[in-house]
């Protein structure tokens, strides 16, 4: 009798609930994981974690099409391309004819641009202009004038009436700066940045918030399409309407006084084989935008944003995000209060974080 009661209260536990779950997944992914095929059946058969994502790579590319036509703030087809050609400028040695691939949808995307931007200034990213005006013009300068093609191009662009205001946003030498930041220093920074998440009751200025960006955005970014969007909410309302939402803010979300979603734009790219770059160029920003926060007195703290229906749902519907803009992640931000307690976080050592020239398992 005693033995059943016990049996019973197993069956019953968490323990076994636990155990069974674990189980059952291990079978399943055992099985969906047999090779590729199966794990499109897998995924198939009711697990759909990735139609959300998967829907969203397919708006943003319908987006990236849609918008080649459309105004504009910024105009990612033509970074990319501006990129492309700054690297074959600086290439070494340097070819007399490059780019010819795709100088002429250059010369559209920037015709584009332009007759855009002069219908309507409003908001247009005129630094972006700017660059792609100041990296033709090089090009222009440069490469080899024996092709007719090239030739026809080069007068299609010098045709465009812009005046950037500026030449040299274009490849330079990089020369040997010496910054006076020591090694030191960062590692120093980087020991005293720890995840805060015990704030002051005091407002961020939101001129450091725009230091920290400056920085930020200096990382690099695929193609230099810089993919995201910090948006920022300091209104105590919004910021508790938002910090409600994940689940990692749990037990300290009440003191956060500003919020930042880490919003990633699949319209920037043609091909699903971009997919990832929203949280790699993401991430890349994000770090750098903390290390400045603690150099201007502020401190911070990641809060995940997992792959959530019911979230993602939420924080779509609670931000007004197109089903292209993939929240990326959320960092909360305020003045550290000395007196809360920062957790150790032991690093690894580098002998588990590094290997040299490995091949294999
Ligand atoms: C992508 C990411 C997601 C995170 N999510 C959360 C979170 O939801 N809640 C939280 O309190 N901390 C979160 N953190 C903070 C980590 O717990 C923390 O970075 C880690 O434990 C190391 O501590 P340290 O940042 O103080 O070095 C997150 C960090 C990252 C990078």
């Amino acid at each position: 009798m005693k033995k059943l009661k016990k049996l019973v209260v197993f069956l019953l536990s968490i323990k076994f609930i636990r155990k069974t779950y674990n189980a059952f997944s291990l079978f399943l992914a055992r099985i969906g994981g047999l090779n590729r095929v199966t794990s499109v059946f897998y995924h198939w058969i009711g697990f759909l974690s990735f139609s959300r994502e998967q829907y969203a790579v397919l708006t943003g590319r319908k987006s990236y099409y849609r918008n080649l036509d459309r105004r504009r703030k910024s105009r990612s087809e033509l970074r990319r391309n501006t990129h492309r050609l700054e690297k074959g400028l600086l290439m070494r040695p340097r070819r007399k004819v490059f780019a010819k691939d795709y100088i002429e949808e250059t010369i559209e995307f920037y015709e584009k641009a332009i007759t855009q931007y002069k219908k309507n200034k409003e908001g247009v990213d005129q630094t972006e202009l700017a660059w792609a005006q100041n990296v033709l013009n090089e090009y222009f300068a440069v490469v080899s004038n024996d092709d007719d093609k090239i030739n026809k191009l080069r007068e299609r662009f010098h045709a465009v009436d812009f005046e950037p205001g500026e030449v040299d946003k274009k490849p330079y030498k990089r020369g040997n700066p010496k910054s006076s930041i020591k090694y030191e220093d960062l590692l120093e920074l980087s020991h005293q940045r720890r995840s805060v998440r015990w704030f002051k009751q005091k407002p961020v200025p939101r001129d450091l918030i725009d230091k920290a960006l400056l920085v930020a955005e200096q990382s690099p970014s695929a193609c230099n399409r810089l993919p995201y969007e910090f948006r920022i909410f300091d209104q105590p309302e919004l910021v508790k309407k938002v910090s409600s939402i994940p689940f990692g803010s749990a037990g300290y979300r009440d003191n956060i006084p500003t919020i930042i979603v880490v919003v990633g734009k699949l319209e920037n790219y043609f091909s699903p084989r971009d997919r990832h770059l929203v949280y790699v160029d993401s991430a890349l920003a994000v770090m750098p935008f903390m290390y400045a926060l603690e150099t201007l007195g502020l401190a911070s703290s990641s809060i995940n944003w997992p792959d959530f229906e019911p979230l993602e749902a939420k924080m779509q519907k609670t931000l007004g995000l197109s089903p292209d803009e993939r929240p990326i992640m959320l960092i909360a931000v305020g003045y550290a209060d000395p007196e809360g307690m920062v957790a150790y976080s032991q690093k690894k050592s580098l002998e588990v974080l590094r290997t040299y020239n490995k091949i294999g398992q």
